[in-house]
């Protein structure tokens, strides 16, 4: 394990940092047997006890949850339900953050975990991870659409990179198509669906890397990675 602080250290066995700082002033924490005050200590994770125990988890954690609409990709919000208030509220004071955000009308896979690496190469540019999305237009896509979208859409601030874009359904009522990008900028699906002149009516994700949405989840629904997925997600990621 890395060198931490030592308050952030004792998050680990799912106190918030400021519990953890309370819980070291109070004389409950010992690092290599001796009570420690200092929430800055440089430490390594197994060298610390809490109440006697260590403060590591069994493991990270890693969960899907099926976002339906009108829930913000949030830990915490003053108005609106986020991500974590789907989950149990066993699970809600782990240290989980979701990989990536959805806007707030857009459903499906978020992926939640206290694995800080995995979810920064996922969402990192640099490291291609490809998002699926299921995405619900008006008019009628063509192959200029998906010409478009294979080129480079350029949007007022910077040009998308390459996207592949699979038609499902093409009707003068509106389209259904897949679309698989690796970067995720603020409403890039939604923006580049305007920029060539079919609005999205509807968009859900379906896939982040090689994990997909368990399309037994219903909305709101979530459930923990199988071993499988977590092996998955990591190799795509070097990890
Ligand atoms: N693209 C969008 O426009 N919105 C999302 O939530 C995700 C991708």
């Amino acid at each position: 394990m890395p060198i931490v602080r030592l308050d952030k250290a004792v998050t680990l066995a799912g106190l918030t940092r400021s519990e953890a700082r309370r819980a070291i002033a109070a004389g409950r924490v010992r690092v290599d047997g001796l009570p420690v005050r200092d929430g800055a200590m440089q430490v390594r994770p197994e060298q610390v006890r809490l109440d006697g125990a260590p403060p590591v988890d069994a493991g990270a954690l890693y969960i899907m949850v099926n976002k339906p609409a009108g829930v913000v990709t949030a830990t915490e919000d003053r108005r609106l339900p986020t991500v974590l208030d789907l989950l149990p509220p066993t699970l809600r004071r782990k240290g989980l953050g979701p990989v990536g955000r959805l806007d707030r009308d857009v459903t499906g896979l978020v992926l939640l975990t206290t694995d800080g690496q995995l979810a920064h190469r996922l969402i990192s540019p640099r490291w291609k991870a490809e998002k699926r999305y299921r995405a619900r237009c008006e008019g009628r896509l063509t192959e200029a659409e998906v010409g478009a979208f294979a080129r480079g859409i350029e949007l007022s601030d910077f040009t998308a990179r390459p996207a592949r874009l699979s038609l499902l359904e093409a009707g003068d009522d509106g389209s259904v198509a897949d679309v698989m990008l690796t970067e995720g900028k603020f409403h890039q699906v939604k923006r580049m669906f305007t920029a060539v002149g079919h609005p999205l009516t509807a968009l859900s994700r379906l896939g982040i890397g090689p994990l997909e949405l368990d399309p037994d989840l219903g909305p709101g629904e979530w459930r923990h990675l199988s071993e499988g997925e977590v092996a998955a997600l990591k190799e795509a990621c070097r990890l």
